[in-house]
């Protein structure tokens, strides 16, 4: 278990392992599978699958973290033979087809995985027959064109263009999985609540979108299939 202070430096958003716990709280295994976490960040939650999944090998994908900086927290960790950082982009991963168990993403999909037919080439063929994904992105209880007028102090047109509503994203991948759930999270209030109280320069712009919100637009998205 990772201690406070040293989550709250890590965090790169809403509390990804109050996340991460919630979209694999059903997901128990002791087989000895292979794991992709996928814009890992800082590494949070490629330590809680670690730890959760113990027979489980983990690569942590990351974008604009580098390896290295991930590869020393996994050794302060004692889980650097377990953990295997790479700093890559979704979109062009190093990996063998049908190489992963599961796929896991965590607060990050949304940046690579709008564009159409983005899971049917870069993401699909990764998995192995039957391959699990668990995806939890920021989204939006509707869908809007542009900004709404509460919001629009609060977040440019740029970012928002990340934030989709659960039929977007279903309408997006369904036709690629043969099982797919996605659903609105329970922990939006856990997770930004603990991300909020943490003293990210961040973390403290995003206070004034989420008074602004004010349980109105935003939610948290998961995304379970298999392929
Ligand atoms: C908000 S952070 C979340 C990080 C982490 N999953 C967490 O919850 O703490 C978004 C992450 O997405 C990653 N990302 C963005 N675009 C990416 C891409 N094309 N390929 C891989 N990772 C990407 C970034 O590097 C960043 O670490």
């Amino acid at each position: 278990m990772i201690e406070k202070d040293i989550k709250n430096e890590r965090m790169m958003g809403p509390d990804s392992y109050i996340i991460i716990y919630e979209l694999l709280k059903e997901k128990v295994t002791d087989e000895k599978i292979r794991i992709l976490d996928l814009g890992c960040g800082k590494g949070l939650t490629s330590i809680y699958l670690a730890e959760k999944y113990k027979n489980a090998e983990i690569f942590a994908v990351d974008l604009w973290v580098e390896a290295k900086e991930n590869y020393i927290f996994f050794k302060e960790n004692n889980l650097d033979n377990r953990i295997i950082p790479l700093n890559c982009s979704a979109e062009k991963m190093p990996f063998a087809e049908n190489y992963f168990d599961m796929i896991v993403s965590i607060d990050s999909y949304h940046y690579f995985g709008l564009e159409k037919d983005f899971f049917k080439y870069n993401i699909k063929p990764l998995l192995k027959e039957n391959g699990e994904i668990y995806i939890a992105v920021p989204g939006l209880k509707d869908d809007y064109e542009k900004v709404p007028e509460d919001l629009e102090h609060h977040i440019s047109q740029d970012d928002f263009k990340f934030f989709k509503s659960i039929n977007h994203w279903e309408n997006l991948i369904k036709k690629d999985l043969k099982e797919i759930k996605v659903q609105e999270m329970k922990c939006f209030d856990e997770a930004w609540q603990s991300w909020l109280s943490c003293d990210n320069p961040y973390a403290v712009e995003d206070i004034e979108l989420l008074k602004a919100d004010n349980e109105k637009y935003l939610n948290l998205i998961s995304i379970k299939g298999k392929i």
